[in-house]
């Protein structure tokens, strides 16, 4: 079921298109030899503090990042059979409007691009148009800067695969009610155009799980906000103590949402899948975990 080039003998395979789009943005911010030479020996910035950190973060954890959205995109294990399956359908066709927050760099939302390209370029599933609208948040403007060029170069790429997407962006805070306000709103200024949105949320935990009192109000707003919408929202993380606080105090404040809202939760077990980082050429190893709320 799953193209040989992207999962073979138990280890994944970033797309080609995903790695030349990275690195040439590594090559255009002087970070090539940095990342090849990178040995995952620190924790990983959580990015954003300022240019350079940002920049670092680009250059360490980019691709952790996206293998992990891969990994729950193609399932190879069957981890993840029912969200797997909903991604699958939901980005088959027609008009679907995708809020990334934190946006960071763009590795998610890449990373769901082409590996749904990949897949309908081996044949797994249709290639029907499918238009996609990203309106990405984060308090980073180097950052929303990347995210901008990278998705600039994904673009054509997709299109061979029927895939159109056009992107915006806005400086975002987590804390801050009054920008989420105009986040939202701009976010869904075209409403009647779609069918179906989309939140994406991943590796928020770095800096959510701490600072989760601060955001919760936020939270529940933007839920608040999608109430009446066919609204899906995701929360990608690490198999981390982090990310298993950040998503449990998520899983608290939605039963608040809950009357609206169903949750599936699926994770890797434990379990560590190995990826090949072709930039350091080393194998790596992660582990995921996913919840997810939809309308009833
Ligand atoms: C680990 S990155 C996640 C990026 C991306 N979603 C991914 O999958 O790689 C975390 C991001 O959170 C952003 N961030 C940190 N605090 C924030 C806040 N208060 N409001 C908005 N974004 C914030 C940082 O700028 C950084 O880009």
């Amino acid at each position: 079921m799953i193209p040989n080039k992207l999962w073979n003998n138990e280890i994944l395979y970033q797309s080609e298109n995903l790695l030349e789009t990275y690195k040439n943005e590594l090559i255009s911010l002087g970070m090539l030899e940095y990342a090849q030479l990178f040995k995952g020996d620190t924790s990983g910035a959580i990015g954003g503090e300022n240019e350079e950190e940002t920049i670092k973060h680009f250059s360490e954890r980019f691709l952790t990042s996206s293998a992990r959205m891969q990994f729950l995109v193609l399932d190879p294990k069957k981890y993840f059979s029912q969200i797997s399956k909903d991604l699958h359908s939901t980005f088959s066709s027609g008009n679907i409007s995708i809020l990334d927050i934190p946006s960071g760099t763009g590795a998610g939302v890449l990373s769901l691009l082409f590996n749904i390209s990949e897949l309908r370029n081996s044949t797994k599933l249709p290639r029907l148009p499918l238009n996609i609208s990203i309106f990405a948040g984060d308090y980073s403007e180097s950052a929303l800067n990347i995210y901008c060029n990278i998705l600039e170069s994904a673009k054509l790429k997709l299109e061979r695969e029927l895939i159109y997407i056009k992107y915006d962006r806005q400086i975002w805070d987590a804390s801050d009610i009054k920008s989420t306000t105009s986040l939202m709103k701009k976010w869904l200024k075209n409403e009647e155009k779609y069918e179906e949105f989309y939140i994406l949320m991943s590796a928020f935990s770095g800096v959510g799980s701490d600072k989760y009192k601060t955001f919760a109000g936020v939270f529940d707003f933007i839920q608040n906000f999608v109430s009446d919408l066919h609204c899906t929202t995701i929360l990608i993380e690490p198999n981390t103590h982090k990310a298993k606080s950040f998503l449990a105090e998520f899983a608290k404040s939605a039963k608040k949402w809950i009357k609206w809202l169903i949750r599936k939760e699926e994770t890797t077990n434990d379990e560590r899948f190995q990826w090949k980082d072709s930039v350091t050429n080393n194998i790596a190893k992660s582990g995921v975990l996913v919840n997810q709320y939809s309308r009833v």
